[in-house]
């Protein structure tokens, strides 16, 4: 049960599909590498999941050392990526190669992932050349939330699906060793997965990619606060919960748990 490395995800390209989720903490992360997971990423999405805010510039560099390092001890196959955090690299090269680096170093992931394209490319670079593995990610990139005016489809004109093939070819070239896809036109990710030699991991991007992402919580069915169109609930977790502990709390008030041992 060797771990997952780059080259194994890089040759998994027109093979075999990667499979990839998110999860954020040892016990799940043990439950998901048990199943036999390719990749888990510790997704800035826990702000939304896991601390409760409506997006992911609240999350820190520190929330996600915690929760890198939490995931790190519970996966033991699969390949940890960690998110770097809302402007942990944007603040030049110094700041973003150290953030990087204390996210594997303490944190103990395997890559980093970070949201852009031209624009980071010379962070995607500076990172690489440390020895860290860089995930891309194009597409709905959420952290610029305010900036895109909403969670929609991006991509959507010509001009833009020229931009976002060229930025994935940047992305590549500055040294990505795969790249996600975050809610673009099918069509798209196709394209940018038949022009690309590293593989591309979609999410709402249709069928065609390399691998499939998904928020853990939200394909377990356990976050229905915000169910997105793409998303598949695999499992119905959240009722499971629900009615385990209505069970627990009918039982302490009417005094059948705990039976008394004579
Ligand atoms: O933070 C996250 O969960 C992500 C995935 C949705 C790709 O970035
Ligand atoms: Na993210």
């Amino acid at each position: 049960n060797k771990p997952i490395t780059t080259k194994i995800i890089k040759n998994m390209k027109g093979a075999e599909k990667i499979s990839m989720l998110t999860a954020y903490d040892y016990s799940m992360a043990k439950l998901v590498d048990r199943a036999g997971i390719d990749m888990i990423l510790v997704g800035d999405s826990l702000g939304n999941v896991m601390l409760g805010f409506d997006n992911t510039t609240h999350v820190t560099m520190s929330d996600m050392l915690h929760h890198t390092k939490s995931v790190a001890r519970g996966a033991e196959h699969c390949m940890v990526v960690a998110d770097m955090p809302f402007l942990s690299c944007h603040l030049g090269v110094y700041e973003a190669v150290k953030n990087a680096g204390a996210l594997i170093s303490e944190g103990n992931a395997g890559a980093v992932k970070l949201e852009g394209g031209t624009e980071v490319c010379e962070i995607i670079k500076a990172i690489t050349d440390a020895g860290i593995p860089v995930v891309g990610h194009l597409g709905l990139t959420p952290q610029s939330v305010n900036q895109l005016g909403g969670f929609g489809v991006q991509a959507k004109t010509q001009d833009a699906a020229d931009k976002l093939l060229e930025d994935a070819k940047a992305v590549e070239a500055a040294g990505a060793f795969c790249l996600v896809l975050e809610c673009i036109p099918a069509e798209l990710a196709k394209k940018v997965t038949d022009s690309l030699s590293i593989p591309t991991i979609g999410i709402g991007a249709g069928s065609d990619c390399d691998g499939q992402v998904l928020v853990l919580h939200d394909m377990l069915g356990m976050f229905d606060d915000y169910i997105p169109s793409f998303v598949k609930q695999f499992a119905q977790v959240g009722k499971e919960i629900t009615a385990g502990v209505t069970s627990y709390i009918s039982e302490v008030k009417n005094g059948s748990f705990p039976v008394l041992k004579k």
